[in-house]
């Protein structure tokens, strides 16, 4: 039996953050442009994420990409030139925005590759992790720093060991967009055991309206079963089925633990969802907020 300090999920340290997709539901946006990149009101939402993560203690982020994402290796680096500038100016302001995203973490980067799913995506994680439990988070789910979803999830996997996904109930409707759990629950309030998982199921085969948003913390043991995980939903290699067959065989790694979540969740994932996401964060600023807000109440009033 494994001992080791991190195997019992005391020294979560890593993240990885699948960052391969090609972005089209924003084209042309997205052409010449990681969708990762996309300013979420002065941000790109890719910062948010491993804002999230730095903030959860996790220090060694690895990013998988693809072709046609080297501005995000440039944003999460130094830029030496633009940081002269902006000393020379004296504009210490701007010049701490500029440092902030290359002090948050240790940044890796691997390449996918061929686009083969999630769950590839994550296996092409394995090398860096090796035999340490890990979070993953997907960069179209913005959760808000003030309800740290994270955090409990790493205390959840440290409590019960195995992997531990993050659940929030959603309108039934849109069950189809997730992967949804059938769950059972636990003496800890916001903690299901999950036994059951399908992604992407219509609203009549889900077992629940119980959907796993963009947060997992797992057990190396995951990447085992994802080696011999065949193409699912959409012919790709599904995160959501290596977790289902952990969840049918303890045996394997451990449990499945389900955090179910109900604070703030901002999705990026469809143009609809990324104005909604800006428009709700630029409100929660205090910088741009008040003025914001009193120019969008004037706004729908009189223009809608
Ligand atoms: C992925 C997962 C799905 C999960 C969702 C959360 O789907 O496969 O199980 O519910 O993220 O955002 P995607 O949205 O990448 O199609």
């Amino acid at each position: 039996m494994t001992t080791s300090r991190s195997r019992t999920g005391n020294g979560l340290t890593k993240a990885v953050i699948p960052a391969a997709g090609l972005g089209t539901r924003f084209l042309p946006a997205t052409k010449a442009t990681p969708k990762e990149m996309l300013p979420v009101v002065d941000k790109p939402a890719i910062q948010y994420v491993v804002e999230e993560a730095a903030g959860a203690g996790l220090s060694d982020v690895l990013m998988i990409t693809g072709r046609n994402k080297r501005p995000l290796e440039d944003h999460f680096d130094r830029n030496y030139e633009l940081e002269q500038v902006l000393r020379d100016k004296g504009d210490a302001a701007k010049l701490d925005r500029v440092q902030e995203s290359s002090d948050l973490a240790t940044m890796h980067y691997v390449r996918q590759g061929d686009p083969r799913g999630l769950g590839h995506a994550v296996l092409c994680a394995a090398p860096h992790v090796g035999d340490e439990p890990f979070a993953v988070l997907l960069g179209d789910d913005l959760i808000d720093p003030r309800d740290p979803l994270l955090a409990r999830m790493i205390e959840v996997r440290r409590r019960y060991g195995g992997s531990v996904v993050a659940l929030m109930e959603v309108d039934p409707e849109q069950i189809h967009l997730y992967g949804a759990a059938a769950a059972k629950p636990t003496e800890d309030d916001d903690v299901v055991n999950v036994s059951d998982l399908v992604e992407k199921p219509s609203t009549q085969e889900a077992p629940s309206n119980l959907a796993i948003i963009g947060r997992y913390v797992l057990d190396p043991g995951i990447f085992d079963v994802l080696r011999r995980t065949r193409p699912g939903r959409g012919g790709e290699i599904q995160l959501t089925d290596a977790l289902q067959a952990l969840a049918a065989d303890e045996s394997l790694s451990g449990p499945v633990h389900g955090v179910v979540f109900g604070g703030r969740r901002y999705d990026t994932g469809d143009r609809g969802d990324y104005l909604r996401a800006i428009v709700r964060l630029a409100c929660e600023r205090e910088d741009l907020g008040p003025e914001f807000r009193e120019w969008l109440s004037t706004f729908v009033n009189e223009e809608m």
